[in-house]
């Protein structure tokens, strides 16, 4: 039987629904081509699926602006489209979470109309943040807040009043101190979840209150020591809101589960998991860490001491949609560098290096006790397009910067399914032109080459998420090894001990039959090569 808390060892997968697979041919993905690859998402292994969203919207932030939360954007199809994907995903027995955005609306949303069309201290207005300017004549903004996306986080509208927005303009701010607001969003948690939904991952969790006085803030706001920071983030009033979120979701039943995107330092992150809040948080630390066995040792032992010491367990991510894939991170001169972008100016990664990293190190996160995300294409060993031309870049932190930043296109462009299809087999049928441009190499790591390929990245991903499951590994405990080099690791988990060489120089494995190697399985005798990982059954 499936334990009812499911979430503690799952390993889920994230869809980026743009991306995945494309069953109408318009060169949009959707949710009929998510329904129409859960026999590969099955066989890869994973417990469960997140969805980012589907949701009606301008798609001027990736729909990540939504201005229905309880509808399918037409791009994506309808919600007998996501009904029939969600029976389809438990009949096979994996979960599906979906994303929730409740820091800011579309522009387009009803309520953010309403708004512009009512008078300033109107309860319509009372939703969002609207504030008078500054200056003589309110010609300059309430505070000097930058949005995330780049430029001043306030707009002026015709009548003369600001609207906040820490993210793009088509991104209002809500007001989550108006009970309206709190009472909607529960009622669109019991929408989704009354379809049968397992969780929510939660966008900005830590970004929904602000300090009530809204000053002004002259320290960076993002990425400060891993965390952001200022009176935009993380303040203490946010938490009423998940505990009442926890107890709306116990109201259908003990197996159902939100997961936090809060971009603190771990000591503030663990506030969203205590027992009466969510149930996980993305650990970007670990995504953080530089390619240094000291560096992932600490970040390893610290998250899962922090995250016990309120009885939750940790999370392991290397990649998703709003950061360079790990393929390509890790092929840098600079292995620890995180650029949101790639691009053709920017030095390249060397793609064999960063696949051969992103091979070995898979080895070590699957090997590790908690939940493990996996973002599409990493099962691949998918790298960015590291040469998209500006023309086609979408990201709204890219426009609203005039290209200086932002750019997370490259990490976001559609998966190749077949090598020698158009669009690499993510369009059924038609021709389309893909949303994004896919490059050229996507062929060698199309779906079809890999699949009954043993070497491949593909069957890598299968054996160790069917050894994980088999050796009960995201439930065991870590037991560390001395290790003979700075730059190796040795690590067990119950019967199995992985062995990461982080260096170039080979170095000997310890005794234990190798039941799965990072590369090709005729490497190596008793030797592991540099930038590799075997896992060792004792
Ligand atoms: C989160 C999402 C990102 C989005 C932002 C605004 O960080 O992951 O893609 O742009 O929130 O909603």
């Amino acid at each position: 039987m499936i334990h009812p808390q499911w979430w503690r060892d799952a390993v889920i997968y994230q869809i980026y629904p743009r991306s995945f697979m494309d069953a109408n041919g318009d060169g949009m993905g959707d949710l009929a081509g998510v329904t129409e690859r859960l026999d590969y998402l099955a066989a890869l292994g994973v417990d469960a699926l997140w969805l980012s969203p589907f949701y009606r919207s301008p798609q001027c932030d990736a729909g990540y602006d939504v201005a229905d939360y309880r509808d399918v954007d037409p791009l994506f199809g309808t919600l007998d489209d996501f009904d029939r994907m969600l029976a389809g995903a438990h009949e096979r027995g994996m979960k599906v979470i979906v994303d929730l955005v409740p820091n800011h609306t579309s522009s387009e949303h009803v309520w953010f109309r309403q708004a512009l069309a009512s008078p300033s201290g109107s309860p319509e207005r009372a939703r969002y943040m609207f504030r008078e300017g500054r200056g003589e004549h309110g010609e300059l903004p309430p505070n000097n807040w930058q949005s995330i996306f780049g430029g001043p986080a306030w707009t002026r509208i015709d009548d003369g009043q600001w609207y906040l927005h820490m993210f793009d303009t088509g991104q209002p701010d809500l007001d989550w101190r108006n009970p309206e607001v709190r009472e909607e969003f529960e009622n669109v948690l019991r929408f989704w979840l009354g379809r049968g939904v397992d969780g929510f991952r939660v966008d900005v969790a830590h970004g929904m209150i602000k300090q009530p006085d809204l000053p002004d803030w002259d320290g960076e706001q993002v990425m400060v020591e891993g965390g952001n920071r200022g009176p935009m983030w993380d303040q203490d009033e946010v938490h009423d809101i998940y505990r009442r979120w926890h107890r709306v979701l116990a109201e259908y039943g003990d197996d159902r589960m939100m997961v936090a995107e809060a971009w603190l330092k771990p000591e503030r992150v663990i506030r969203y998991i205590r027992p009466d809040e969510m149930q996980q948080a993305f650990n970007f630390d670990y995504l953080m860490a530089h390619w240094k066995a000291d560096e992932l040792r600490n970040v390893i032992d610290r998250s899962i001491a922090s995250s016990s010491e309120v009885g939750a367990t940790t999370t392991w991510v290397m990649s998703n949609h709003d950061g360079v894939r790990h393929a390509s991170r890790l092929g840098l001169s600079d292995p620890g560098a995180r650029p949101q972008k790639i691009g053709a100016e920017d030095e390249q990664p060397d793609e064999a290096l960063g696949l051969r990293r992103a091979r070995a190190i898979i080895m070590l996160t699957l090997a590790l006790p908690g939940s493990a995300y996996l973002y599409q294409g990493e099962e691949l060993g998918l790298p960015d397009h590291t040469t998209m031309p500006d023309r086609y870049r979408q990201d709204p932190g890219f426009l609203r910067t005039g290209g200086e930043d932002g750019g997370r296109d490259g990490c976001r462009v559609p998966l190749p399914w077949r090598a020698d299809a158009p669009a690499f087999g993510f369009s059924d049928g038609a021709a389309a032109e893909p949303w994004l441009p896919q490059p050229v190499s996507y062929a060698r790591y199309a779906v079809d080459i890999q699949q009954d390929a043993p070497d491949s990245t593909l069957s890598l991903y299968r054996r160790l998420l069917a050894l994980r499951r088999d050796y009960n590994l995201g439930r065991g405990m870590l037991v560390w090894h001395v290790s003979p080099r700075d730059d190796v690791m040795r690590v067990s988990n119950g019967d199995i001990t992985v062995v990461l060489n982080l260096g170039s120089a080979p170095v000997a494995l310890p005794e234990g039959q190798v039941i799965a190697h990072s590369l090709p399985e005729a490497a190596g005798g008793r030797e592991l090569a540099g930038n590799a990982a075997v896992w060792l059954l004792s």
